[in-house]
């Protein structure tokens, strides 16, 4: 794999490559749910891939922040609640 990396998504290793958006990462690896809603804990993901819709905000590095328009990046903690890693 050209410039692998890892990243870490509920504390398990992740091997991904250097320049794709966390989504695609996990996207990548057939997780699906990155999250539950707040109100109905009803399932979340990566819908519109632009940053529009919001549904993929997840905490990465300790900040909320959307999976589709934050690239990935060498030891990057993903947390992903209320939905497992695989
Ligand atoms: S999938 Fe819509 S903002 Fe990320």
């Amino acid at each position: 794999m050209t410039d692998a990396i890892q990243i870490t998504v509920n504390q398990r290793p992740l091997a991904c490559r250097a320049g794709m958006s966390v989504a695609a990462a996990l996207l990548a690896q057939d997780i699906y749910q990155f999250r539950t809603s707040p109100a109905r804990r009803a399932p979340r993901g990566a819908f519109c891939l632009m940053g529009a819709c919001q549904e993929c905000a997840i905490m990465i590095d300790g900040h909320i922040q959307r999976a589709c328009q934050t690239v990935v990046r060498d030891g990057m903690c993903v947390v992903l609640a209320g939905a497992s890693a695989g």
